[in-house]
């Protein structure tokens, strides 16, 4: 198993270019196969991920050519199997957006029920929910979902939890049913407009995505598109914090600065200088940063999946912060790593009680899930001495070129997959 080996204490100074959203291309690369025709994608991000689902919507049959790294080209004439199996739902959860597609055009799919992860149950009863509305036959057996209609019928569906994905897949479905379907207390993440985009650009007819309620009229069928994936939120954030936490001076390139409203306000109050161009955000951190409280919401509030990443910032901020986390019943399994390299924290239920301690040291931790997995990085850069993170395989799903976009700002680490490396590494740089 490869591990990231650190040496801490480094501050992280320079620029670092943002790649594609991994939650919108997971969606926008399922919803290409609704098209008989091609469809060019550019700007994905290069992670485990996105080349897992590339496999499977090969594996029914669409035709995937990789143009390079970050650009595919998809045609889903050839479609002919709609059976997701439970090797690619095991590895991703989003390929339940194949659901969406294959219903939507074909009126048909068979998709493995996913399982729950690290961070929570994760259950998918929206999504189903809105797919009956519209008039499918869903049948859970054998661990399978299996949808089917004779024709999908617009609706007006209200969902019972803001939900990411429920909102992007039964819109998704929608974009084919017949008539006007109104989507009501959906979720309004970047990565849902960009889906909303997307299909338009196919010729679907969307509107309202990034607000409470979304309309979409049905429509026969999609043409070609050339579409670009928009900027990684997360990912920014990730190395936003990290220059917070490493007291360095880091601008993050290639962002929509308006996604980073909830992060930039956080970094602000603690103590940060954040200057804001038209696509780059530049932080600055002197150190003595100080405490805030921070609730986890669905957008526009502060994303869950930048929960870990403040939670280790403010573990190094002087006074006591409090952090909510009201999306996932398990997303503070971090917060052991990281009491093990010096933090002082508390945990009551889904709240956590951060008490601010000057240095963490550095330990042997292993990343728990993928952001969680990241902000552990970002503990052993803060860290004094070296820190090793085992379970690197979460993080590779998520983040592209993740350790040489970190040492580009000056981060001492490498990535390691064995005792003899280890000890490299540690001659090397003590
Ligand atoms: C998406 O997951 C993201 N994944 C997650 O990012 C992200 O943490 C999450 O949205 C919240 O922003 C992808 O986009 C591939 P939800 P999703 O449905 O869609 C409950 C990462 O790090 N719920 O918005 O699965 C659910 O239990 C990943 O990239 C239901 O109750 O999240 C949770 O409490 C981790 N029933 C809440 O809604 C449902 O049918 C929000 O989940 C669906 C969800």
């Amino acid at each position: 198993m490869e591990q990231y080996i650190i040496k801490g204490g480094n501050p992280l100074v320079g620029e670092v270019e943002i790649g594609g959203a991994k939650n919108a291309a997971l969606a926008i690369l399922s919803a290409a196969i609704m098209t008989d025709e091609t469809v060019l994608i550019d700007n994905l991000p290069d992670v485990n991920d996105i080349n897992v689902l590339l496999d499977a919507i090969m594996g029914i049959g669409a035709s995937v050519h990789r143009v390079d790294r970050h650009t595919v080209r998809i045609n889903g004439k050839g479609v002919s199997n709609f059976k997701i199996e439970y090797e690619y739902m095991k590895k991703i959860r989003a390929s339940y957006y194949l659901l969406g597609a294959l219903l939507g055009k074909y009126k048909r799919a068979e998709v493995a029920l996913p399982g729950g992860c690290n961070i929570g149950s994760r259950p998918i009863d929206q999504h189903l929910k809105g797919f009956r509305a519209l008039g499918a036959d869903v049948e859970i057996e054998h661990g399978k979902i299996i949808a089917e209609a004779d024709r999908l019928v617009g609706k007006h569906i209200y969902f019972d939890v803001v939900s990411v994905g429920a909102t992007i897949n039964v819109m998704m479905a929608a974009t084919m049913a017949e008539g006007l379907t109104i989507l009501e207390n959906v979720a309004k993440e970047p990565h849902v407009v960009d889906v909303a985009n997307f299909l338009n650009s196919m010729g679907a007819n969307i509107r309202g995505a990034g607000t409470d309620v979304i309309k979409i009229r049905g429509v026969q069928r999609f043409h070609r598109t050339e579409y670009s994936v928009i900027p990684d939120q997360i990912e920014a954030g990730t190395f936003m914090f990290a220059a917070a936490a490493t007291r360095g001076d880091v601008t993050v390139c290639n962002v929509i600065p308006k996604h980073l409203e909830a992060t930039v306000a956080k970094l602000l109050e603690i103590g940060c200088e954040v200057e804001e161009f038209d696509d780059a955000v530049r932080v600055v951190s002197k150190g003595n940063l100080k405490s805030t409280h921070v609730k986890t919401l669905p957008y526009p509030g502060f994303p869950t999946d930048m929960q870990p990443q403040i939670g280790v910032t403010l573990a190094l901020c002087r006074g006591t912060s409090m952090v909510t986390e009201s999306i996932f019943e398990n997303h503070f399994k971090y917060l052991e790593e990281l009491a093990r390299m010096g933090a002082n924290i508390k945990v009551e239920g889904n709240s956590a009680t951060i008490e601010g301690v000057r240095r963490f040291s550095g330990a042997r931790i292993s990343a728990p899930d993928l952001r969680a997995g990241a902000a552990l990085c970002i503990a052993g850069l803060a860290a004094d001495g070296i820190t090793i993170v085992d379970d690197i395989v979460y993080i590779q799903r998520g983040y592209e070129r993740f350790e040489e976009k970190l040492r580009s700002l000056g981060a001492i680490m490498e990535r390691v997959s064995s005792e003899k490396d280890i000890r490299k590494f540690t001659l090397k740089v003590s």
